[in-house]
């Protein structure tokens, strides 16, 4: 049985308009999202997940359709009640990390906390320490992101997404730019703050990374074509230790 959703997703279509073409999108798309649950998104290159992943992150709105975000129907709301619920209840991930140069990974992280105008967290600083902690980065605050691994940068992105303390979090091909290896680190970070209650849902386009998750949807020309529970789910954690004894 699920949780009360935090995701609510009724018939949802986009279109996008370029010149005298229409794209759709998303042709109509149902979904529900537990508290707690995980959840890959997979299909076709073209297929809609990263103008999904953007509509339910609230970067983007629907064409048409109803989007309940935490209970609240955000399809009416204004546009700065848009971006403080964006702030407040979601944090991002990208596959190409987004970090600033020449800016600490404590700065990076701190970032998204003085673009939040009601300003819930007092203290950026300790905020951001925190964050880097649950991402097992205390000790590379100081390093700016070419001084830093791409697992490591990637951690760091995932530090800034949860500054804010989001109960969702969204990554759009969060292991697209990183060898196995360092994806199932990510993944494991991933599974840990699962395991701490945050939502989280992610694009992907290996199967390997899914299994990672617990559901997996599946896109195709604008629909869910299958929604299913993970079977043999993998655990980032023992993956990384067979790894270790296999190198040695
Ligand atoms: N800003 C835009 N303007 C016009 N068309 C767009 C825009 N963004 C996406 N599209 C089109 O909408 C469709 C879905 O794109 P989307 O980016 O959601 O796919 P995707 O599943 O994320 O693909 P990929 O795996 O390549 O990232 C595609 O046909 C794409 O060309
Ligand atoms: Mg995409």
């Amino acid at each position: 049985m699920m949780m009360k959703p935090v995701i609510e997703i009724k018939d949802i279509r986009k279109t996008y308009h370029v010149g005298e073409i229409d794209v759709h999108a998303l042709r109509g798309v149902d979904m529900k999202v537990g508290a707690g649950e995980f959840l890959a998104i997979m299909g076709a290159s073209g297929s809609g997940k990263s103008t999904l992943m953007n509509l339910i992150g609230c970067l983007d709105e629907p064409t048409s359709g109803q989007y309940f975000l935490d209970g609240i129907d955000v399809s009416d709301l204004s546009k700065n009640a848009y971006a403080d619920i964006r702030n407040q209840k979601i944090g991002f991930v990208f596959q190409g990390f987004n970090l600033l140069p020449r800016t600490t990974a404590l700065e990076n992280v701190e970032l998204p906390l003085f673009y939040d105008r009601t300003h819930r967290i007092r203290d950026p600083g300790s905020a951001a320490t925190e964050a880097l902690e649950r991402v097992g980065l205390a000790d590379r605050m100081d390093h700016v992101p070419n001084q830093l691994s791409g697992g490591q940068q990637q951690r760091v992105a995932i530090a800034r997404a949860l500054v804010n303390r989001p109960s969702i979090l969204l990554a759009d091909e969060p292991t697209g730019n990183l060898d196995s290896r360092t994806s199932v680190e990510v993944m494991s970070v991933f599974q840990e703050l699962n395991a701490q209650g945050i939502t989280i849902l992610i694009v992907t386009h290996e199967q390997d990374i899914s299994r990672y998750t617990r559901r997996i949807v599946t896109m195709r020309d604008g629909h869910i074509m299958s929604d299913e529970a993970v079977k043999k789910r993998l655990d980032a954690k023992t993956v990384l230790d067979t790894i270790k004894d296999e190198n040695g």
